[in-house]
């Protein structure tokens, strides 16, 4: 990992489709420049939704435009409802009547529901075209663009229909959480207190200890938790990029996560929120399995409920 105050870069190990994750402070401005380094000259069409637009497509529109790429723009509504088969299936029109070609580039700049959802259409439009992630929630950039899991939702289950799809590169502009509702940033830190479990205990502590520095998004501590969440990922990735076995500890909280966000129709808990009450869930259910010392659950309950979630 490359590291100075404002930048650092994160490498993804996967043979011939590794990829760096480039994290910092002011990103945006250097897209058109990274777009060069990786080679990608065709067309790019940037992915966004409706809160995001107004905020930073310009600017992100204005770096590629300087590299000389064409660039088109598609911004749907915000929200997982938007992560459909139907929205898909939409946009692969407007692909075709733009003429947008294989050696093309999809950008997402968004939270995961656009990074999902944008590298579904990358990896399945005409078999699989470029694909860039400029993650702009704490959760997308700590955990949702890195790894390669894209997809869309089903009636019938959350994330069903999907692929393994790895990005060109990814592009976290930490300045970007500056205007991200608080609410999302406890989300974000749902899963990076799950990192803290399942894989690193001085990280789990650190954490606990600077939720009011993450909370009140502090540039340079947020930039040291996402580059850290970033490095823990892309090593369990890099491991089992399938999901065969070690990667299912990311799962960790989504079981009861999952069904909780369900029972509340995707509108009463956020996926974050959902995440951070199964994991004390799902770590009552070990502890009475006598799978975990109770002092273990004891931290990670404290942990959890050290993370201010909304009361109702
Ligand atoms: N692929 C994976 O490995 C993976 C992992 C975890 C979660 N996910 C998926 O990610 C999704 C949740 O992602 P999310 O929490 O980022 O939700 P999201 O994409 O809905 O973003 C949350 C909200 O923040 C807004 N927003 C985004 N960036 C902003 C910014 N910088 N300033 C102001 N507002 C901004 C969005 O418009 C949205 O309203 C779920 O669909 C979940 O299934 C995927
Ligand atoms: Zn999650």
């Amino acid at each position: 990992m490359k590291t100075n105050d404002r930048f650092r870069t994160v490498r993804v190990p996967l043979r011939n489709r590794s990829y760096p994750i480039y994290l910092g402070t002011g990103i945006h401005s250097s897209l058109g420049s990274m777009f060069r380094r990786h080679d990608l000259t065709g067309t790019a069409v940037i992915i966004t939704d409706t809160n995001v637009a107004p905020l930073y497509l310009k600017s992100v529109k204005q770096s590629l435009a300087a590299s000389g790429i064409t660039v088109h723009s598609i911004v749907i509504p915000s929200g997982e409802r938007e992560k459909s088969l139907h929205r898909a299936d939409s946009m692969y029109s407007e692909l075709l009547r733009w003429k947008i070609e294989r050696q093309s580039t999809i950008v997402a700049l968004g939270g995961g529901v656009v990074g999902d959802l944008a590298g579904f259409i990358a990896s399945t439009y005409q078999r699989g075209i470029h694909f860039v992630q400029v993650p702009t929630t704490l959760l997308a950039q700590v955990d949702s663009s890195v790894g390669g899991k894209v997809g869309v939702n089903h009636p019938l289950g959350k994330n069903m229909i999907g692929t393994f799809y790895q990005p060109d590169f990814v592009a976290a502009d930490i300045t970007a959480l500056r205007t991200l509702p608080r609410r999302e940033i406890v989300c974000g830190l749902g899963e990076v207190v799950k990192y803290g479990i399942i894989r690193d205990r001085k990280f789990f502590s650190y954490t606990v200890q600077h939720i009011d520095a993450i909370i009140a998004k502090d540039p340079e501590i947020l930039l040291r938790i996402a580059a850290e969440c970033c490095r823990m990922k892309a090593d369990i990735v890099s491991r089992d990029e399938r999901e065969k076995n070690l990667r299912a500890i990311l799962n960790f909280g989504h079981t009861v996560g999952h069904a909780l966000e369900h029972a509340g129709g995707y509108r009463l808990l956020k996926h974050g929120e959902a995440i951070l009450l199964g994991m004390v869930a799902e770590t009552f259910a070990a502890l009475r399995l006598g799978m975990i010392a109770p002092i273990d659950a004891g931290r990670i309950e404290d942990a959890v409920l050290s993370v201010p979630l909304p009361s109702a």
